[in-house]
C-alpha cells in the first residue's frame, strides 16, 4: 500500500501440504522481514487462520464484507 502497510492479497499452501504450519510460518517470516510494515489481509474464507495468528479481526458492521485482519502493533519495530 505505502510505505508503513502492507496488503497479503493471497496466500495459498498446496492442498497436500495445508494444516501442517506452513502458512503460519509463511506470514511470520513475512512479518519478520518487514518489521517497519503493518501487515493486513482480506481473509477469504479463512478467518480462523488468521486469527490463529494473532491478527485483530474487524468485520464490517453492514455485513456482507471480507473480515480485515490487521498485524498487531506490538509486533512491529517501531509500534505506533
Ligand atoms: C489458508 C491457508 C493458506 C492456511 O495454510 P496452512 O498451511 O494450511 O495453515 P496452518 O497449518 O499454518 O494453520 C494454522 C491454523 O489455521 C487453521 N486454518 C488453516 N486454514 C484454514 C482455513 N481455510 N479456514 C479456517 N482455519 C484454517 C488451522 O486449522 C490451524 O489452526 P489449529 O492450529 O487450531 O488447527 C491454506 O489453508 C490455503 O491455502 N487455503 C486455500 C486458499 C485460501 O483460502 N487462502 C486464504 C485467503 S485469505
Amino acid at each position: 500500500m505505502d510505505d508503513d502497510r502492507l496488503e497479503i492479497q493471497f496466500i495459498e499452501v498446496a492442498t497436500a501440504a495445508r494444516g501442517r504450519g506452513v502458512g503460519t510460518q509463511v506470514v511470520r517470516e513475512l512479518t519478520a522481514r518487514h518489521p517497519d510494515r503493518r501487515l493486513f489481509a482480506y481473509s477469504e474464507g479463512a478467518d480462523k487462520f488468521w486469527a490463529r495468528l494473532g491478527w485483530e479481526p474487524f468485520v464490517h458492521p453492514a455485513g456482507g464484507y471480507r473480515t480485515l485482519f490487521i498485524q498487531p502493533a506490538g509486533a512491529l519495530r517501531n509500534p505506533l
